[in-house]
């Protein structure tokens, strides 16, 4: 999950990052109370999960809360790069003698951790990495050491910090790492970390993405979810404990195992090229043991994606046999029929494995009319595409 600004500001705040509070507004009418309150200038700042807000008119300075209004005003309701802004952060203008950059992030290609640092922070740090790779210092952490005090030396020393503020920022890295480690985070970045003219180090920018995987260890983290810029059907298929993740084509997706399903993503791709260039509407792994709920309840958020037009129920019994799963196909579709909410688009099943032919048979008898039996995973993308295509 990434997180705003703002939210990853506060847990700088919490980890001992020096940075500056602020108050974030829905409403322009709002930034005036919230500059009044801070007695200095203040900047108004857009609250996206995107970068480059600065660039995108996106970050003012505002001198007076009649000013904040005008750029709350302005800055409200802006698009930047497909995000509408929704709220903003009013918070105290800094003098800027000096702008830096640093971050910690899992270094996916290498299986490690890495610290990233330079001295020519502000708006864009990957042009810094394209065009001058000498000025933003990489090094590498062992996570088992992780970030003491030495090796923030270090690491202040290979981006050729200045001597005045050395200290400080090595300072700052250790508790930007505490932030890292303790939060389960795999990205904290400070663009700009500025030096004020008294030589104060602090974080004026803070981008932080958590880690899902650890949010059991985090209940707090829970307080983070924006549900208002969450995916409505991954957030239903969240609460109902589902593997889904949604993607943009017309093809719903269910299979059982996160490997078979992504190979039927593949499949269904290289099908649907014959047939209007149809793509998967979905991912959704509904494991073993596909009981008759979670069969409904994938369908369920499945079939609530307008753009839908065909369902592949791709398994293959393992540990799964095939007719528990044929059974679940038929009380699924009963459940979401009692429920008002009857399916009407057509499935394209393909059972195979631990006793397939039991389970086709169930679906035979059955009798359902939406239902189509397809014998090869081939065979079942290209009628599912074919569908979707009609
Ligand atoms: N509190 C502040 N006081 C003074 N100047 C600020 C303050 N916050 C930001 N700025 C100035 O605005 C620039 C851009 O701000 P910021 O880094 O927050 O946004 P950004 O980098 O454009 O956005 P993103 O991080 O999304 O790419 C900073 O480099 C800094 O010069
Ligand atoms: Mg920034």
């Amino acid at each position: 999950m990434d997180l705003y600004e703002y939210q990853a500001k506060d847990l700088f705040a919490k980890h001992g990052v020096p940075t500056q509070s602020g108050t974030v507004v829905h409403h322009h009418d709002d930034a005036h109370g919230a500059a009044s309150d801070i007695d200095n200038m203040v900047v108004v700042k857009a609250q996206v999960k995107v970068g480059g807000r600065g660039k995108a008119g996106g970050v003012k300075l505002a001198k007076t809360p009649e000013e904040a209004v005008e750029h709350a005003q302005n800055i409200l309701g802006l698009d930047i790069k497909g995000h509408t802004v929704k709220k903003i952060l009013i918070t105290e203008a800094s003098d800027i003698e000096e702008e830096y950059y640093v971050s910690f992030l899992l270094d996916r290609s290498n299986r490690n951790f890495l610290a990233m640092a330079s001295v020519e922070g502000g708006m864009d740090i990957e042009e810094v990495a394209a065009t001058k790779p000498e000025a933003l210092a990489k090094v590498a952490i062992d996570p088992i050491d992780g970030v003491d005090l030495a090796k923030a030396q270090e690491i202040v020393a290979a981006a050729n910090f200045p001597a005045d503020v050395a200290d400080k920022v090595a300072d700052v890295l250790v508790t930007l790492w505490q932030t890292f480690v303790n939060e389960d985070a795999t990205l904290v970045e400070v663009n700009p970390l500025v030096k004020d003219p008294a030589g104060n180090i602090l974080a004026l920018d803070g981008k932080v993405t958590l880690d899902d995987n650890a949010s059991f260890r985090h209940k707090d983290h829970e307080a983070l979810v924006d549900i208002e810029a969450e995916d409505p059907l991954e957030l239903k298929a969240k609460e109902k404990g589902l593997n889904y993740v949604k993607l943009d084509g017309s093809v719903g997706i269910i299979g059982n195992g996160a490997g078979l399903v992504m190979s039927t993503l593949d499949v269904v791709a290289y099908a649907g090229e014959k047939h209007g260039d149809v793509k998967p509407a979905n991912f959704l792994d509904i494991g073993g043991g596909a009981s008759a709920q979670v069969m409904a309840d994938g369908l369920d958020v499945i079939l609530g994606d307008e753009q839908v037009k065909s369902v592949f129920v791709n398994v293959f019994g393992g540990i799964t046999a095939c007719d528990a799963v044929a059974n679940g196909i038929v009380q699924a579709l009963n459940l979401l029929a009692d429920s008002g909410t009857p399916v009407t688009k057509p499935l394209v099943v393909r059972l195979d494995g631990n006793n397939a032919a039991e389970g086709r048979a169930i679906l035979k008898e059955a009798g359902l009319e939406i239902v189509e039996l397809v014998d090869t995973m081939d065979g079942a993308a290209d009628r599912a595409a074919e569908l979707a295509n009609a």
